[in-house]
């Protein structure tokens, strides 16, 4: 969903929660979290932009962010689709040309660690890139969408297409439909299943661990303070501040790549 609007007045204040900051790889604040993650049977991660930076991939509101050079609202949007999908191809195709050459950090692998340590374990993310399933993890809502999946206008078929470049208009192989990428798109919502799936897992876990996201887009931005009124410990990695540095228990400021793996 390269939705960038929702900035709820949630998203500030929402919990005036004590929040104890700790700056880069505090150790106070990271032998905690370790030892929290040591401890609990039922993690969740939910994941943005900030974790595939390391691989190169571009965020989306970080200086050399997408949106900086690009309007959303003539790229991400159904309408967009509608106008011209011959251009919406060609940023699409220009974007897995961009994703096609990275590869996983050791932030991705960390967590397929995690995944596999947690008895129960759930990791959520808004990234489109692909780059967690390529990593190894299973246990995986892209609430976003995926950039490799394609999906018929026509008969609504769900389908994988790695094809770089890919031609455009690219057509269904079961109906000849136009394809559009697999991506929940602005105005458009989740898939109730992922949803579903997401918010059961940030309401039952004993920690979230929150990794480079802005915290600005729903509703992945309520996550931080549904799991702390669920009475999970909370905890973000992240660069910069965010609004879910206001909500969680520990902010430890770092490049994921070097943050993630020193917490298992
Ligand atoms: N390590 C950790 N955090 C990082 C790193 C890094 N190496 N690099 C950047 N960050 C942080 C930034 O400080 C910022 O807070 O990652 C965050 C990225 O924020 P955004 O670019 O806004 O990306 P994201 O939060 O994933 O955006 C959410 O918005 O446009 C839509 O659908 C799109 O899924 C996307 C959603």
């Amino acid at each position: 969903m390269d939705r960038a609007s929702d900035y709820g007045s949630e998203g500030w204040g929402f919990n005036s929660l004590r929040a104890r900051h700790h700056h880069m790889g505090h150790p106070v604040a990271v032998q905690e979290l370790k030892a929290r993650l040591a401890g609990a049977r039922a993690v969740a991660a939910l994941t943005g932009a900030g974790i595939s930076a390391d691989s190169g991939v571009p965020t989306f509101r970080g200086a050399d962010g997408l949106w900086q050079t690009h309007r959303a609202e003539d790229l991400a949007t159904p309408e967009a689709f509608a106008r011209d999908p011959r251009l919406v191809w060609e940023w699409y195709n220009w974007r897995r040309e961009l994703i096609a050459a990275k590869s996983p950090n050791a932030a991705h692998y960390a967590l397929v660690d995690l995944e596999r340590r947690v008895e129960r374990f759930w990791l959520i993310t808004q990234n489109v890139d692909g780059l967690h399933p390529a990593a190894g993890s299973q246990k995986l809502s892209e609430i976003h969408g995926n950039i490799w999946k394609v999906r018929c206008t026509q008969c609504g078929q769900v389908g994988t297409n790695s094809a770089v470049p890919i031609l455009i208009p690219p057509r269904c192989p079961t109906c000849n439909g136009l394809l559009r990428p697999h991506i929940v798109w602005f105005g458009e919502s989740l898939d109730p299943v992922d949803l579903e799936r997401s918010f059961s897992a940030v309401r039952s876990c004993e920690v979230l661990l929150i990794v480079g996201t802005s915290g600005i887009v729903y509703p992945a931005a309520s996550f931080a303070s549904l799991a702390k009124e669920a009475g999970a410990f909370v905890a973000e990695v992240n660069l910069d501040p965010t609004p879910n540095t206001q909500i969680v228990d520990v902010a430890i400021r770092g490049r994921a790549k070097d943050i993630v793996p020193v917490l298992l």
